[in-house]
């Protein structure tokens, strides 16, 4: 392992159980939601690049995919400060039913802010799935419907999820060494 990792916290096989898990979820709630062409899946770049992948493979429905840029904390600082969007939202989700797909939910701003950003623009629902949940004091509470594991308040990297860019393709999740 990494001199720079501590220990692995999930690894690929119980990931890759608990994505099967959500996109069952998924499929109950929102199976007839895309089936009318109603579905427009939101992956929040870039944490969340290798879990929407496999996501999405489990969701055999018509949906576009339509990514979205945030920014909470650029470089090596492992706290988050403010969300930032970058770029526009996706266009044509008007009136649809949004998935927003991102890797973890920690302070709560950056899925507050796209879920304030998407009901600005006039979409119809937005439901919310992260693969992890951060065990924290958080400053803002987005709703989250669907959420793959509960983890401590430290520092993980691994399965898309970096520090200062690194360590996204990591097949498992890890904690980092304290700096
Ligand atoms: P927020 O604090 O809920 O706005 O989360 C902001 C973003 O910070 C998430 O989408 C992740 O990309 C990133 N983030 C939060 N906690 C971690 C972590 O432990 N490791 C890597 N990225 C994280
Ligand atoms: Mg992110």
């Amino acid at each position: 392992m990494d001199p720079r990792l501590e220990r692995t916290l999930i690894d690929r096989d119980d990931i890759a159980d608990r994505v099967g898990q959500l996109a069952e979820a998924i499929m109950t709630d929102l199976a007839p939601v895309a089936d009318a062409g109603q579905l427009v899946v939101v992956p929040v770049l870039t944490g969340s690049l290798l879990f929407v992948a496999d996501l999405v493979r489990h969701l055999p429905l018509p949906f576009p995919i339509r990514p979205v840029g945030v920014s909470a904390y650029p470089g090596k600082t492992t706290r988050s400060e403010s969300a930032v969007l970058q770029g526009p939202l996706p266009e044509g989700i008007a009136g649809k039913t949004v998935l927003l797909v991102d890797d973890i939910l920690d302070s709560g701003r950056t899925l507050h802010l796209l879920q304030q950003e998407l009901r600005d623009v006039g979409v119809a629902d937005v439901r919310t799935c992260v693969l992890l949940r951060k065990e924290v004091h958080r400053a803002a509470d987005p709703t989250c419907e669907y959420i793959g594991f509960d983890v401590p308040d430290v520092f993980v990297v691994g399965y898309g999820l970096d520090w200062d860019g690194l360590f996204r393709n990591l097949p498992d999740i890890a904690v980092i060494r304290p700096q």
